[in-house]
């Protein structure tokens, strides 16, 4: 465990803003976290960082920032058909990638290129490309703060939904993810289901394999996406609207090529995206932050943005698209 005060925030927080952290304490061992929850959490705030690319924030953080760096893929338990991987949270998400490809492991291909750490991709149960991270989740292990207690909550018990876990609901801010369990298929096969996706790999005409597959996803992803290491960004800002069929099909008529895709309990979901773009956001600057060019879900840190300059855009786009389509724009980043 090391301990730092005052520590500049810039490289945790792929948005790059300038902030800092009163108390920073990094835990490099797993097993070390009670220890370190009766040590520095006993008094708020605290918040739990893992690698910063889902989280703006708003300001130095007055309190203590827990930030895991344990490491390790391991094989549990290997059958014919499927393989039990425990992945520490402080491996980057990539690394579990590459190391999938590597050993022939189908399931997560399609999220190859998202940034952070695989403690993180069960908390926003990250997506991309027709894939969820639930699909593959077995089971999440840590400790609740509160009780200092460990924990171990299966994937049901995880209540996963569209960017959303028990993680940001009744566990939020109560619980540090020490190893996700993943259950990964050794059988050949793949989901094509987004258009772009099939379409790109048809037009390459390279031979189905994970390699083949993860490098079409990270070809779309740079298109779309700015690399966080040029652009500040924290990937999409907003969730994407679930709204009753009948307003979508009240809109369509204004908008007849407005993007709907079927969601649970008859609803649809709309393509926030769009609707940025619609209300005149994409690639728009304000000052320093913005929209990127490419993907207007995306707000941006052309370079020395404020937090306050960034909220003033997210603000302006929720102002817009609440006037033009009467949606609330519900935020997907954490700010802190
Ligand atoms: N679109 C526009 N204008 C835009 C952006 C998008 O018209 O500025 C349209 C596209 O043409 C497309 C539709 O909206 O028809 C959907 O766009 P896209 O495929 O880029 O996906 P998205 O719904 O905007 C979601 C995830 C992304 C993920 C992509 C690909 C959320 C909040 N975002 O974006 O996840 O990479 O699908 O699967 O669900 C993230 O969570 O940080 C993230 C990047």
């Amino acid at each position: 465990m090391k301990l730092f005060e005052n520590h500049n925030l810039k490289s945790y927080n792929t948005f790059g803003m300038e902030v800092s952290a009163r108390r920073f304490v990094q835990l490099d061992v797993a097993e070390e976290t009670p220890a370190a929850v009766a040590e520095y959490l006993q008094q708020w705030p605290y918040y739990i960082l893992g690698g910063g690319s889902n989280t703006l924030f708003t300001n130095d953080f007055n309190g203590t920032i827990v930030h895991p760096a344990f490491h390790g893929i391991e094989r549990m338990e290997e059958g014919g058909e499927n393989v039990l991987l425990r992945v520490a949270a402080g491996e980057p998400w990539e690394n579990l990638i590459q190391y999938c490809i590597k050993n022939q492991y189908f399931g997560i291909e399609n999220l190859t290129g998202i940034p952070g750490l695989v403690g993180s991709a069960p908390v926003q149960n990250i997506g991309a490309y027709g894939v969820e991270v639930k699909d593959t989740i077995y089971k999440v292990q840590g400790y609740i703060l509160s009780t200092r207690n460990p924990f171990e909550l299966n994937n049901s018990e995880c209540q996963f939904g569209y960017r959303n876990s028990i993680f940001k609901q009744t566990l939020k801010n109560d619980c540090i993810i020490t190893y996700v369990w993943f259950q990964l298929s050794k059988i050949k096969h793949f989901t094509l289901t987004y258009q772009g996706l099939a379409k790109a790999l048809e037009e390459r005409e390279l031979p189905l394999t994970l390699h083949s597959v993860s490098d079409c996803v990270r070809k779309i992803r740079d298109t779309k996406l700015p690399d966080p290491k040029i652009v500040g960004n924290g990937g999409s800002f907003f969730k994407n609207p679930v709204v009753p069929t009948e307003q979508y099909r009240e809109l369509q008529v204004q908008y007849p090529d407005l993007v709907a895709y079927d969601a649970p309990n008859g609803l649809k979901k709309l393509s926030a995206g769009q609707l940025i773009e619609k209300a005149g956001w994409k690639g728009r600057r304000v000052g320093n932050a913005g929209t990127w060019k490419n993907q207007a879900l995306v707000l941006v840190n052309y370079g020395g943005a404020t937090p306050q300059e960034v909220l003033n855009v997210a603000n302006g786009i929720i102002h817009d698209v609440k006037t033009l389509f009467n949606i609330p724009l519900e935020m997907e980043i954490n700010r802190i």
